[in-house]
């Protein structure tokens, strides 16, 4: 079997190399072909996963190329994992939000749809080329905003794409592991977008284990999302939040705590990454272990801000590898082997959720076989869920419309209509400063 990873230099494409280093099951990937812009940023990661692969006798083989075609023709499975613009382009994204004072982060807010504009536009072309040149093909899409470039690619290749994020599997990982259970014996009732979703219940053997949860301040405090967003919030929401809902429900303090830090998580990455990338060109370097020096720095300082705005402390021990690329290949198994399993994907609505349209890509428990994933029917969201849910969609929506008519007008729609984005005016001092910095953005007009 074949996998293309799209964005195949890029830093995390080791962590998909070494689960399949795992799978040694029939049907298992056999090819792993890398496709980047970047010819130097390949031959960096290629010389980590020949490290990895050193003394695995059935090591998926490896190749790298340039050329998009080619990287595509014959995939069974493809990883989409790009970064338009790079992480300088992620830098830029946080700075110009901050200079007005609004968030600028990678998925969330301004940053988000910055990041969005000048992503979409990329990753409909890719979609586009991939349902010409391997339309049998499943896309696997990690590209943030996930739900997003989902959706975008989606209209191209309809169920063929599918989203995927750990943050909601870390999140039910961890409700699971305070209250006693097993997270894989657990279902998790988890509904919302990417990035901006709900657990609602944990349930184990039928009976939900989440109220116990709330009930117990020492427990609900013992865990990252306790911790950042204080225990009686939680028992207010009668829910768990993911993550990154801290950037709405606290939103000021999130502002402040980027703009005080000495560096963004942008630019702490830019210049960390560079630093890994320039180290590669070393012939005696020692790959795997700079590489995994710098993962290990990365995990540790993720999210760090919210962390210290929330008193949260460190990341706990269990927390820091996220495992998204378990959740690849937990989706890429199912769907090859039809060995049938459930996975909180990103996919589209269909009728999961009342209050949006059936072409609006969710994230979801997801029922995944040889015939893809199908979101499973789950309670309705409560009202302020689906404020925000609805909210944040039409949002999503006003970008993918900027995309594809090249409107700077609505693009400047986009950033206003946002719950986080404060004033009309500073939509429009937005669109003029990220169109300043982005030629990925020049396309508006
Ligand atoms: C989580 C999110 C991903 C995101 C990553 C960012 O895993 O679910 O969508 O890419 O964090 O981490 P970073 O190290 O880039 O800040
Ligand atoms: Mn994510």
């Amino acid at each position: 079997m074949k996998l293309t990873i799209l964005g195949g230099g890029g830093f995390r494409v080791p962590l998909v190399y070494g689960a399949l280093l795992g799978d040694h099951a029939e049907g298992r990937v056999t090819h792993v072909v890398l496709h980047d812009l970047d010819a130097g940023r390949l031959s960096a990661v290629t010389r980590v996963l020949a490290e990895q692969a050193a003394g695995v006798p059935d090591a998926p083989e490896v190749s790298a190329t340039t050329d998009l075609d080619e990287a595509l023709t014959g995939a069974d499975f493809i990883f989409s994992a790009i970064r338009v613009g790079g992480l300088e382009g992620r830098a830029n994204d946080e700075r110009v939000a901050l200079a007005e004072g609004v968030l600028g982060q990678e998925t969330v807010g301004a940053g988000g749809i910055a990041y969005g504009l000048r992503t979409v536009p990329v990753a409909e072309d890719i979609a586009r080329r991939v349902a010409r040149v391997a339309p049998d093909a499943w896309v696997i899409n990690f590209t943030n905003p996930a739900g997003l470039v989902t959706e975008a690619m989606s209209r191209h290749l309809g169920d063929r794409v599918i989203g995927i994020c750990d943050s909601p599997v870390g999140l039910g990982r961890r409700i699971a592991r305070v209250l006693g259970a097993n997270p894989g014996e657990a279902w998790i009732d988890y509904v919302g977008l990417n990035h901006l979703g709900w657990v609602r219940g944990l349930r184990v053997n039928g009976r939900d284990e989440l109220p116990r949860l709330l009930a117990d301040p020492d427990l609900l405090g013992s865990f990252e999302e306790g911790k950042l967003f204080g225990t009686d919030w939680l028992q207010s929401l009668g829910a768990v939040p993911n993550e990154y809902l801290h950037y709405y429900y606290f939103n000021r303090e999130a502002v402040r705590a980027y703009s005080a830090a000495e560096k963004t998580r942008g630019a702490f990455l830019r210049d960390q990454q560079a630093g890994f990338y320039e180290e590669m060109q070393r012939p005696d370097a020692a790959a795997l272990t700079a590489w995994d020096r710098t993962r290990a720095e990365r995990e540790a300082t993720y999210m760090a801000e919210a962390r210290e705005t929330a008193g949260a402390g460190e990341r706990d021990a269990d927390d820091l590898s996220g495992g998204y690329e378990k959740v690849a290949l937990a989706l890429m198994r199912a769907i090859a082997r039809d060995e049938r399993t459930t996975l909180i994907l990103n996919v589209r609505n269909r009728r999961t959720l009342s209050v949006l349209d059936a072409e609006a890509v969710i994230e979801v428990p997801c029922l995944v076989d040889a015939n893809g994933a199908h979101p499973v029917t789950v309670d309705p969201l409560p009202d302020h869920a689906s404020g925000l849910v609805c909210s944040v969609k039409a949002v999503e929506r006003e970008v993918l419309a900027a995309a594809a008519s090249g409107s700077r007008a609505t693009a400047v729609k986009a950033f206003a209509l946002h719950p986080l984005v404060d004033s009309v005016n500073v939509a429009r001092r937005l669109v003029d400063g990220y169109t300043a910095v982005h030629p990925g953005l020049a396309y508006l007009k």
